[in-house]
């Protein structure tokens, strides 16, 4: 069983559900209290034992390239005021040299035709796809959970999934469970944003994966699908009649950034976990739902 040393981070969408904020700011670059989305995600993968990052991006979307590089200006200032601490953090933070690699999808042809550009750099070994949106408050973090399961389980593949009420399944890939051990399980079914009555169970797709590389070939293999994109579901549902697909379902708390009440709260959320703002933040919360003629109170 060959062990997950690289995973790609799909990063080309326009995030037009941020406008006018991603008018020239890539959405990945949105913080969660002072953190990027994107920083958040390698950060997971990198405590999930990966070395190799590879960002799938698109026009609009280099300074993400710009961020996991050294910025000697901003460095050299903060050595001169003596703020060593946010400079050892900033070194921390940083990938080490030749862990990262860009390419770029060109057209926005769907998720699974943007995993699929990045098959050159991820060659022939199994691989985690990370989608930035999907922010997972989780220890260990959710992709270490996946890992700690392919292992368990001999290898195969992997999906992070978790319940949702039945009525917002069709936003999602959702996956159908049998044999559960535990909290994990063999996938018998998967379906792309189905509607309510097609739905295989509440189980979706939280936009973390361990792949094998045969899933490129199936890419290349699958019609466009929902949305006229190529769905990497859909490429999955092909390779599961070889492969086996496992499914976890993780303890941890999703925010969907993609989605502004999603992207809003994972920022409280985020802020009152930790210590430095939490008194802070509740108090200004309390304030906040006063003004406004309610009340906040806390056990
Ligand atoms: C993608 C996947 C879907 C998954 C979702 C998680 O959809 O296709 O299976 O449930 O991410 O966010 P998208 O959000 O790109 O429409």
């Amino acid at each position: 069983m060959r062990p997950i040393k690289t995973a790609v981070f799909p990063v080309a969408g326009l995030g037009t559900r941020f406008l006018p904020a991603t008018k020239a700011m890539p959405k990945e670059m949105l913080t969660v209290v002072d953190k990027p989305l994107i920083q958040m995600v390698v950060e997971e993968a990198k405590e999930a034992g990966v070395e190799h990052f590879v960002f799938v991006t698109g026009r609009n979307k280099s300074v993400i390239e710009d961020h996991f590089d050294k910025q000697y200006e901003l460095e050299s200032t903060l050595r001169r005021r003596g703020k060593s601490k946010q400079l050892d953090k900033l070194e921390e933070d940083l990938p080490g040299a030749g862990q990262t690699s860009f390419t770029r999808q060109q057209e926005p042809l769907g998720l699974g035709h943007a995993i699929w550009c990045a098959r050159h750099l991820v060659g022939q070994e199994p691989f985690a796809v990370l989608l930035p949106d999907m922010i997972i408050e989780a220890n260990p973090g959710c992709l270490a959970q996946m890992v700690e399961v392919y292992r368990q389980r001999g290898g195969g593949n992997v999906i992070a999934v978790e319940e949702v009420p039945m009525e917002h399944v069709h936003r999602y890939g959702v996956v159908g469970a049998k044999d559960w051990q535990d909290n994990h399980f063999s996938i018998d079914a998967m379906v792309e944003k189905p509607k309510r009555e097609h739905a295989p169970s509440n189980l979706i797709i939280s936009g973390r994966y361990i792949l094998q590389p045969e899933i490129f070939k199936e890419i290349e293999n699958v019609q466009p699908g929902i949305g006229g994109e190529i769905q990497i579901t859909d490429a999955m549902i092909a390779l599961s009649a070889n492969q086996n697909f496992h499914g976890l379902r993780f303890s941890g708390k999703t925010y969907d950034c993609g989605d502004k009440v999603g992207f809003l709260s994972a920022n409280v959320a985020f802020a009152l976990d930790r210590e430095d703002l939490n008194a802070e933040v509740r108090a200004a919360l309390q304030a906040i739902i006063s003004a406004r003629g309610g009340t906040l109170t806390w056990n």
